[in-house]
């Protein structure tokens, strides 16, 4: 059984669609949503889903140990941000090595960023004049809206949007795609290591998402004892650069709709 936990920190479309997702699948269960406004809406989705909540103290998340003793001891695997607008801390980060997801409503590497949320997003998109939006599915570091990208769709934007016409569009997009990918992204068996650099041995693919320069190292998660002896062994030889993150991943080609 996989635990999910969902971040979110507004109205929590998304993770009500992930809920309903999920619901018939014995495997994977959202277990834990935290959130960090109280009133938020997913709160209330929480109550009325029957699944625990969490109110996240920004003190304890940012300077204390970011709620990874409350997550392990859920049995938490796999963090889900959904709407959740504080950055993640390292030590979250740490804790769930390349088992962090972010949606962002735009197609990254642009329009992402500190202060790049909801309307301001769409709004930016609109007034640089742009033919066509979009979402982004992407692992979570450090940096706002900058971890490799998993997932990309696109929707045109029309010379009568809104920001509030456009973050529909953009809404029911997200709706369509963020269950399915998260469910390929625990489904498949292909491990993700990421920042990860060979200097011999190991089967390597590359590949680069469309307008983003990253580089996706993929190893088929068939024999994960064996794959993980071998970079532990190239590891001890020297031959490659931490982090490795062992998880399962998506190998998904943007989408066009
Ligand atoms: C979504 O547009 C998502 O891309 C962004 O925040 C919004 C959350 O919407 N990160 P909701 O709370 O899931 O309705």
């Amino acid at each position: 059984m996989t635990k999910i936990a969902i971040f979110a920190s507004g109205a929590g479309s998304n993770a009500q669609k992930i809920i309903d997702h999920f619901r018939e699948t014995a495997s994977i269960k959202v277990s834990l949503i935290l959130c960090n406004k109280p009133g938020a809406g997913v709160l209330q989705i929480a109550e009325n889903e029957g699944i625990p909540s969490m109110i996240i103290d920004k003190e304890k998340f940012f300077r204390d140990d970011a709620y990874t003793d409350e997550l392990k001891q859920a049995g938490i695997d796999f963090i889900i941000l959904a709407g959740f607008l504080w950055k993640i801390p390292v030590a979250l980060i740490s804790a769930f090595p390349g088992k962090i997801v972010n949606i962002h409503p735009a197609l990254l590497p642009q329009y992402g960023g500190k202060g790049m949320y909801g309307q301001f997003v769409h709004q930016a998109v609109i007034d640089h004049q742009e033919k066509e939006s979009g979402i982004t599915i992407h692992y979570v570091d450090d940096h706002y809206d900058h971890g490799d990208i998993i997932f990309q769709a696109k929707c045109p934007v029309l010379a009568s949007d809104t920001a509030d016409t456009l973050a529909s569009r953009i809404h029911q997009l997200e709706h369509q795609h963020y269950p399915a990918v998260i469910e390929q992204l625990l489904q498949s068996k292909i491990t993700y290591i990421s920042r990860l650099r060979l200097s011999f041995g190991g089967q390597s693919l590359r590949q680069g998402y469309g307008g983003r320069s990253n580089t996706q190292y993929l190893i088929p998660n068939t024999f994960p004892v064996l794959t993980n002896s071998l970079q532990f062994l190239l590891l001890l030889a020297g031959s490659i650069e931490a982090p490795i993150y062992h998880t399962t991943a998506a190998f998904i080609p943007p989408v066009q709709c």
